[in-house]
């Protein structure tokens, strides 16, 4: 095999820009698009030249392909990646991995089961200030973890809520700012700070006209007794994230668009609280020098990363596993805030089932004046 032949299914706004993207990239070639869609689905198999199909089951079963990327509503994540990768075919799922815990568990077993390539669209890990970020932590130059932080500022239009049916629903999305806007941030926060122990959180509706959460935030217990602070909203100007690791040997500060600072402590923080003899003693704090680097960067990576692994078995950068560490998160914030109670992670996954069943029951169905597939143009910019 000389190039990756991908069938995308889901050919509105992020899958269009898939199969844009895959133009540019030397390991890949787009063979097939499927979209419940019909009309959609055929303008998009028209203008790449390819062969449209209404059913992704009939697309994975064609012989065309042999791998899928997945940018459907996130419901559909899990029947069609399982389905794909039990027909023999890689993955590529957009974020999230799945709405639920439980789900995410089956599509890894399944991965597993089957051998396949399986990663999950991380594209903001392959940011040279995150990359750089993440080798910190890695390298253990922050040493044992004290405190976090991340707030994570999005906007969103009543008018973006009111572009498709599935937006903004439970029945559709399963969920708000936590399971759309903020997976990339909540990913980084937990590979940077490790996974909490117990979440204490809320999920509000705080302006918009939707059922599910535009506000959300928690308050972290590590297993170490460490403590964090999450907050995330669609109705906060500039955009960005915020995200502070305080640890026992450096303390790290991350701001987008692309800042980077990490503070090395001379001596370690709490040893020296005991052994300075000095009433106002304190530890030397260096900042360090980090170096940013110009390489490509975004969605396009990831995809290339993809192919690669599939043909030269190189390591993932965002493999397909690692996506269910953001779900446990949000999914734990959401039944914390949903029961008023702190919650123990990992999530008791039939407790989580149960309460989505009940929120997706009180779903009311949407009436979309025009549906619009379009994604953010961050996205078509960068790609
Ligand atoms: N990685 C990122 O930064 C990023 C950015 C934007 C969107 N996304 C993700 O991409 C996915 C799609 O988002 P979007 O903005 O393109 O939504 P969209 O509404 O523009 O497109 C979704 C498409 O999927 C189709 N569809 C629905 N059910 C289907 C099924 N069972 N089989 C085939 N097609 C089906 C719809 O008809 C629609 O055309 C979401 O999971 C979203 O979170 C990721």
């Amino acid at each position: 095999m000389e190039k990756v032949r991908i069938g995308v299914i889901g050919a509105g706004g992020m899958g269009i820009a898939h199969c844009n993207m895959i133009k540019d990239i030397s390991e890949a070639q787009l063979t097939a698009v499927s979209d419940v869609n019909k009309d959609a689905v055929e303008k998009v198999g028209k203008d790449f030249e390819v062969k449209s199909f209404t059913d992704y089951k009939e697309l994975i079963k064609s012989g065309l392909v042999d791998a899928v990327i997945i940018a459907t509503p996130h419901y559909f994540h899990p029947e069609i990646a399982i389905f794909a990768m039990e027909n023999g075919l890689h993955v590529l799922t957009e974020k999230p991995i799945s709405v639920s815990v439980s789900q995410a568990d089956k599509m890894i077993s399944t991965a597993k089961k089957t051998g396949k390539i399986f990663s999950i669209v991380y594209q903001r890990r392959t940011e040279s200030f995150i990359k750089s970020a993440i080798d910190i932590a890695k390298n253990d130059k922050l040493g044992q973890i004290h405190r976090t932080l991340c707030i994570d500022c999005w906007y969103r239009t009543q008018s973006y809520y009111n572009s498709a049916g599935w937006r903004a629903t439970w029945k559709g999305e399963g969920g708000g700012i936590l399971i759309n806007q903020s997976p990339h941030t909540i990913d980084l926060f937990l590979l940077l700070g490790g996974m909490p122990k117990t979440i204490e959180g809320k999920a509000n509706t705080k302006f918009h006209n939707i059922e599910v959460e535009d506000e959300a935030y928690a308050l972290l217990e590590y297993e170490n007794g460490a403590t964090g602070y999450y907050y995330a909203s669609t109705n906060e100007l500039p955009e960005g994230f915020h995200i502070e690791i305080l640890g026992e040997k450096g303390k790290l500060v991350l701001n987008t668009p692309n800042e980077i600072k990490f503070y090395s402590f001379s001596k370690d923080l709490t040893e020296f609280m005991f052994s300075a003899d000095k009433m106002w003693d304190k530890v030397d704090v260096k900042e360090e020098k980090i170096e940013l680097t110009d390489l490509p960067s975004g969605h396009k990576v990831i995809v290339q990363n993809f192919c690669r692994a599939i043909l030269f078995n190189e390591p993932l950068i965002s493999p397909g596993e690692e996506g269910i560490k953001a779900i446990e998160f949000i999914n734990a914030v959401i039944y914390s805030g949903k029961k008023n109670k702190k919650v123990e992670l990992p999530l008791n996954r039939k407790a989580y089932d149960k309460l989505l069943s009940q929120l997706q029951a009180s779903s009311k169905q949407k009436t979309v004046v025009k549906e619009t597939r379009e994604t953010d143009p961050q996205h078509k910019k960068t790609n």
